[in-house]
């Protein structure tokens, strides 16, 4: 869909549909007041019928208001005044952009962009009206013969601002929003795929590919590089597979050659049986998604590139897929990290610690300024968190403040969990350095806890997203999540949040 920002008064849009806000009760948003004006109470008069109670989702389409250049006007009920803040802001948009993609408008002109956010900005608003426009056209449905296709699409849509001095922060936010949305539906897209076809080679290949659109540097790493660097626990979880384990690295430079890089690191178990620990059977399809933390930071790159932002990225990716097999480890076996340290494995299922640990010693290597690493790493963080907020955990706390900010600015949070040292006991092992394991109590934490132990040489983040990277059940389905975070959390390093 093509997007553009447009400052003007709603009865002189020459558009296929106008839209504008009604909050309850029955009352017009200031751009529904200069369309009654000049269609001489026509929409007041209706509304005062009771065909529009203002309900927040509820829509109204009107067809030759009179005073108007438009075609259709469409009216979207966004609940008490009082009550209209974020959550209401993008339910809106998300209404309008349905409706008009449903009623055979081509274009449509948004006038909800002008309705105030407490404390948003307009750039805010556009960034996420683009966001959510985006999001209602997405589609993953390149397995299905037959395709269910929208007869009248909508084609274009133009977002409202009041001033013309907003312009140009709005055109700004509108591309920024754009990059977002198309880093989400490359993670939606990746998470979505089979196993069969989202292999660690095709994870890969797709980085490679993304490093050829946008200039990027990237480099992968095979079973022999990676065993002699010593990941043993990282080529551990490969071994009951016949797809082979690759280390993913790309690097994107827009900040000065000095500047020290920020250092995604993404899960990329393509699926997660459980290995020998194997997983029951019922949802057990869902584990294609336990590659969502790589999907998450490959989109973000893909977006950061796009917006040229002015800092330096790298993304790195430890993926393999996690079976049983005649190789397979063993629960009790041991592994030596990258580290030195060494892992009795007692739950081959915990297999997203034991690649993320090597990956986040290879790291060490970029001198990051911090690391992030973002994993579908424990099913006891979607009791914890359910399908709302992220786990986040920091050894830095300034770092867990920016990423919590971002998430809100985002529309995409995280909630805090400790990284207290009173949890570190619950991982000993009486063989090894160290259990892969922390018991029945706290899973979130311990897993956390197991990371910790890699990352004392810099400021590190942690984002478990097993509950909110996708849905289950009638609406399966990838979410995009947590690029909408990370991405905000770079565009504030980089400046760039108006
Ligand atoms: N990928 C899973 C975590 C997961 C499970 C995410 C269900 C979303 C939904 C991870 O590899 C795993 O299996 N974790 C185990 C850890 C346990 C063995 C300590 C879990 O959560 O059961
Ligand atoms: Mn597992
Ligand atoms: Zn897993």
């Amino acid at each position: 869909m093509e997007f553009s920002i447009k400052s003007g008064s709603p009865e002189k849009q020459r558009s296929a549909c106008v839209v504008v806000g009604v909050f309850e009760p029955r009352k017009l948003s200031l751009p529904g007041e200069l369309l009654d004006n000049a269609s001489r109470n026509y929409l007041s008069d209706i509304i005062r019928r009771g065909d529009m109670e203002g309900k927040l989702g509820s829509t109204l389409l009107l067809h030759n208001v009179p005073g108007t250049l438009c075609d259709r006007v469409l009216l979207i009920g966004l609940g008490k005044e009082k009550e209209f803040r974020e959550k209401e802001f993008c339910q809106s948009i998300r209404v309008a952009a349905r409706t008009l993609n449903e009623t055979g408008s081509f274009d449509g002109t948004v006038f909800l962009t002008e309705i105030p956010v407490k404390k948003r900005s307009v750039a805010w608003r556009v960034r996420q009206a683009t966001i959510v426009a985006q999001e209602t056209t997405y589609r993953f449905d390149q397995f299905k013969s037959k395709k269910d296709e929208v007869r009248r699409p909508l084609r274009k849509l133009t977002f409202a601002v009041e001033r013309r001095n907003e312009l140009t922060p709005a055109e700004e936010a509108l591309e920024q929003g754009l990059a977002i949305a198309e880093g989400m539906s490359m993670a939606k897209n990746l998470g979505n795929l089979p196993g069969n076809v989202c292999t660690p080679t095709y994870l890969a290949e797709t980085a490679q590919q993304l490093a050829k659109d946008h200039g990027l540097e990237c480099q992968v790493l095979e079973q022999s590089d990676m065993a002699a660097l010593g990941m043993g626990s990282l080529l551990s979880v490969a071994k009951g597979s016949r797809q082979p384990p690759k280390l993913i690295v790309l690097q994107y430079k827009g900040g000065k050659a000095g500047d020290k890089p920020l250092v995604l690191v993404g899960k990329g178990i393509t699926f997660d049986s459980g290995g020998i620990s194997l997983k029951p059977g019922p949802e057990m399809d869902e584990m294609k998604y336990d590659m969502c933390g790589a999907a998450s930071v490959l989109g973000t790159m893909k977006a950061v590139a796009q917006m040229k932002l002015p800092i330096n990225l790298t993304v790195v990716v430890p993926t393999a897929e996690n079976m049983p097999g005649g190789g397979a480890s063993k629960p009790g076996d041991i592994v030596t990290s990258m580290s030195g340290q060494t892992i009795e494995i007692l739950n081959t299922d915990a297999e997203g610690r034991l690649i993320l640990c090597d990956a986040l010693t290879y790291v060490e290597r970029f001198e990051p300024e911090a690391v992030v690493d973002v994993a579908t790493l424990t099913g006891a963080c979607v009791i914890a968190l359910g399908q709302v907020a992220s786990g986040l955990f920091a050894n830095k706390e300034g770092l867990a403040r920016d990423l919590l900010d971002a998430g809100e600015e985002g529309s995409d949070r995280a909630w805090q969990l400790p990284l207290w040292d009173d949890y570190q006991d619950l991982l000993k092992s009486n063989f090894a350095d160290m259990a892969n394991i922390g018991g029945r109590y706290a899973g979130p934490i311990t897993a956390a806890c197991f990371l910790s132990r890699f990352t004392k040489k810099y400021d590190w983040a942690h984002l478990d997203i097993a509950g909110t990277a996708w849905k289950s059940g009638a609406e399966k389905g990838a979410t995009g999540r947590p690029v909408p975070l990370l991405t905000h959390f770079l565009l504030q390093r980089a400046g760039k949040l108006n």
